[in-house]
């Protein structure tokens, strides 16, 4: 039993039970993340990727959309359900990607350079995809690019090593903003080797938003489920080294119950290489707890407001990427 902490609201409340109870009461479904806590994934009724959870968004029947990740993912959701209350368990939940591009700033850039084609990852705010002609995920960036004519010219936002990785699979050079997820790029290339070392056998299971150091020990690169079907396919008793948010791992041991998983270390500026185990968690996905999940289903907020002409143009890129792959 989970109980309710919060002075200010009702003592001993069940969260499970609760939550079960609201999401009937709201005809609501909730929607997370593989980096989301253990407890919000159990409760959950789909879990997956950017891409999958974009597509769940887009085709589901329920009145609300509790999405339990971070802010563009729950936009990206009130875009293509625009008439279904979207709600997110904590508002502050952002993105050191989507940040790193403010909208202003980013067209300023476009701008810049008017013959590019601009292609952006879903970790972006809606203002920023609405001035985007293809979106991207982590599970289908190359195929999307690979499917663009071959004589335009290309922007890519706004993860400069996830767009690195997009180059060098698909061959096409492009012209990178100079984003970067706060946590994937911090992890410790010289820790990994060390772990490598110590479970030669362990496969590396490494995250494209990865700089190509890290990325390059990988066995395995692609977006969370990628990795969570490579173990689900792989060695039942293998052991992984797994580079990305650790959240992922709940996953994992189900699919793979006796299979070892060995958490990379990140490495912290002005400290030993590879000597923080925690500072790999994303802290703005671990923003949201089951008791906020439980208050914003109860108070119906915070919930995602996008302006209509921003939703309109926000939809195309996204709309264009879910049509190629
Ligand atoms: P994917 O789940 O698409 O791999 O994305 C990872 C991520 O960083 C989401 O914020
Ligand atoms: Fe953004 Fe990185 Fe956190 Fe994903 S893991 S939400 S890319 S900061």
């Amino acid at each position: 039993m989970i109980l309710l902490t919060n002075s200010s609201l009702p003592p001993q409340v069940d969260l499970v039970p609760a939550i079960q109870a609201l999401k009937k009461e709201l005809n609501a479904v909730i929607l997370a993340h593989y980096y989301q806590v253990d407890e919000i994934q159990d409760v959950a009724d789909f879990i997956g990727d950017s891409l999958d959870l974009s597509r769940k968004a887009a085709e589901t029947d329920a009145d609300v959309i509790v999405f339990c990740g971070v802010h563009f993912m729950a936009e990206t959701a009130k875009v293509l359900s625009p008439h279904k209350q979207v709600l997110l368990p904590d508002l502050q939940a952002g993105c050191s990607l989507a940040e790193s591009a403010p909208a202003d700033d980013f067209a300023e850039f476009i701008a810049q350079h008017p013959d590019h084609l601009v292609v952006n990852y879903v970790n972006t705010s809606a203002a920023v995809k609405a001035l985007t002609d293809y979106c991207v995920t982590s599970s289908n960036a190359v195929q999307v690019i690979q499917s663009l004519p071959p004589d335009r010219k290309i922007i890519f936002g706004p993860d400069k090593f996830l767009g690195d990785w997009v180059q060098k699979e698909s061959g096409r050079d492009m012209l990178l903003w100079d984003g970067s997820c706060e946590v994937h790029e911090l992890f410790s290339e010289q820790a990994i080797l060390e772990l490598k070392q110590e479970n030669p056998e362990a496969k590396v299971l490494v995250h494209p938003e990865c700089p190509a150091p890290v990325r390059n020990l990988g066995d395995v690169i692609g977006s969370t489920k990628r990795l969570l079907e490579a173990v689900a396919n792989g060695d039942p008793k293998g052991s992984y080294i797994v580079v990305t948010e650790p959240g992922i791992i709940h996953k994992m041991k189900e699919a793979a119950p006796e299979a070892t998983f060995l958490m990379a270390p990140a490495e912290v500026a002005g400290s030993e290489k590879g000597s923080c185990t925690t500072c790999n968690t994303c802290p703005h996905m671990r923003r949201n707890t089951l008791e906020k999940l439980y208050l914003c289903m109860k108070n119906r907020s915070p919930e995602i407001v996008l302006d209509e002409e921003i939703i309109r143009k926000a939809r195309l890129p996204i709309e264009r990427m879910l049509k190629i792959g």
